[in-house]
């Protein structure tokens, strides 16, 4: 898929939950098409190797792309990215990566902290048929750290918080695990969020007999396949002599779980 080096000038900063913010650009230059769970590499003032954001939306208007993301402070460049004013300039890459598969049939979306981001974006991106056949579990440990969305209440997402400040109490996986004893459904699941949730949404595919697709969240220092910084063991069954991983940049994000070898690649998590 088509990606460009680019220079996006940020138009503006807005607070979306506790430490996080959605940042929206518009890329000078040509505009090349992206489709969700793809992401950008910014190259963040005073950080030397670009960081990976996944894709809020994509639009090209008037000739030019305008994208944002939802991010959280962490770090040196998150932290470089928040102090920015609307009119600043930064280097970049993208879109990159292989994103969500098109939605057809009953897709159950779950989405662990600004991992709700790539997840809208592919609701949003789905024809009205298949929006209705989709549903979304957006979970996070307090009310504060939800990003409360318009669209949240347009797709009626469930809402989870670890202490029941807003939604239901628990965990997101609690919530679909309770949703999936109380009918029938044999939904795909689509997962964004820290590994240790998509590790789990994985046992609860493989307990359920269901096929889960996630966006793995490794380090990317170059985000086109060149560094190998972001290699994902890969499950036996398809694991060869030859080849162990498969490098997320490239390969992912976004991957059948069952392709993964979650005890070797939670034994080098960061
Ligand atoms: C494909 C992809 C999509 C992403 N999308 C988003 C997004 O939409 N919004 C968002 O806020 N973040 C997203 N991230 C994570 C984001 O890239 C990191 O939070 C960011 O690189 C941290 O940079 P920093 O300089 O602020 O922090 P650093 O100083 O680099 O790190 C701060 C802390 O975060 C940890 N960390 C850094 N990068 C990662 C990582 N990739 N995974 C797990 N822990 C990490 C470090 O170990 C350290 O403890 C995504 C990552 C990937 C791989
Ligand atoms: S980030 Fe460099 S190979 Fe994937």
């Amino acid at each position: 898929m088509a990606w460009t080096r680019f220079q996006v000038r940020l138009l503006g900063l807005t607070p979306a939950a506790e430490g996080q913010y959605v940042a929206e650009f518009r890329l000078q230059g040509p505009a090349p098409d992206a489709s969700p769970g793809q992401f950008v590499q910014l190259s963040l003032p005073g950080v030397f190797w670009p960081r990976p954001f996944s894709l809020l939306d994509w639009e090209v208007r008037d000739g030019a792309a305008h994208f944002r993301i939802l991010f959280a402070v962490v770090g040196e460049g998150t932290r470089a990215l928040r102090s920015m004013s609307a009119g600043d300039l930064v280097e970049g890459h993208g879109p990159l990566g292989l994103g969500y598969p098109a939605i057809e049939g009953p897709t159950w979306m779950i989405a662990g902290g600004y991992g709700v981001a790539p997840l809208l974006f592919a609701l949003r991106a789905s024809a009205p048929g298949a929006q209705q056949s989709a549903r979304i579990f957006y979970g996070a440990a307090r009310a504060d750290l939800l990003w409360r969305s318009p669209e949240l209440d347009r797709f009626a997402a469930t809402l989870t918080t670890m202490d029941g400040s807003a939604g239901r109490r628990g965990t997101v996986l609690d919530a679909v695990r309770a949703e999936l004893d109380a009918g029938g459904a044999r939904p795909v699941l689509y997962a964004c969020g820290p590994m240790g949730l998509l590790e789990a949404v994985h046992h609860l595919a493989v307990e359920r007999g269901l096929r889960a697709m996630v966006s793995i969240e490794t380090p990317m220092p170059c985000g086109m396949g060149v560094c190998r910084g972001c290699a994902v063991p890969l499950a036996a069954a398809e694991a060869t002599d030859e080849k162990r991983y498969v490098m997320a940049c490239e390969d992912g994000p976004v991957m059948d779980s069952a392709r993964v070898d979650w005890e070797q690649e939670r034994a080098c998590r960061i």
